[in-house]
């Protein structure tokens, strides 16, 4: 097995000064996505992950109102590519997750968006975009992109050189 890589050369650290800044970042990953992308959303209650789970619906064309899975566990939308918005708040661990059927997403050509994957670290295959949320005051989030894996890595390579202007790599 491959020794795990750390991340930290392409990582981001950005300040969203705001609920739709952090919604126009989330559209801007969606709208990267080309199918598989697998983005895991951390951070505490209300640190945004939500919000930025509509942001990533909008830039994947979903119609309609994207609402927190965190009764049902997993929502799917219909957008140019499809999207499983999964919560993992409710779970503990592996066995867990995996009686969600959120595996069997993971396998599809859709894009998986995952709040609270911390509760379940192992699901999660070699290739990934973390956003990782944090207060910082009561409208501004720590917003920390980080990515393993070809795939994600050269998604958030492109979202750094569209948003911000910089090469990340
Ligand atoms: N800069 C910001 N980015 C995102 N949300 C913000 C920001 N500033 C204020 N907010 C507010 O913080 C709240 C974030 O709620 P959200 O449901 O997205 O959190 P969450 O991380 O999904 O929480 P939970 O763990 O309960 O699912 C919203 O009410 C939003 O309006
Ligand atoms: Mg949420």
């Amino acid at each position: 097995m491959m020794p795990r890589m750390t991340v930290a050369s392409g990582d981001l650290d950005i300040v969203s000064h705001g609920a739709a800044q952090t919604g126009r970042l989330g559209a801007r990953l969606g709208a990267l996505c080309t199918g598989g992308e697998v983005f895991l959303l951390d951070g505490e209650l209300g640190a945004g992950k939500t919000v930025l789970a509509k942001g990533i619906a909008e830039g994947l064309g979903v119609d309609g109102p994207v609402t927190s899975p965190t009764f049902a566990l997993i929502h799917e939308y219909a957008g140019r590519l499809p999207m499983a918005h999964v919560d993992l708040y409710r779970l503990d661990g592996e066995a867990a997750a995996i009686s969600t059927g959120v595996e069997d997403y993971l396998r599809t050509d859709g894009v998986t968006v995952v709040e609270w994957s911390t509760r379940a670290p192992d699901l999660f295959g070699p290739d990934w975009v973390r956003v990782s949320l944090s207060h910082v005051s009561e409208t501004k989030r720590g917003v920390r992109v980080s990515s393993m894996g070809r795939r994600s890595r050269a998604l958030v390579a492109r979202f750094s050189r569209e948003a911000f202007g910089i090469a990340s790599e």
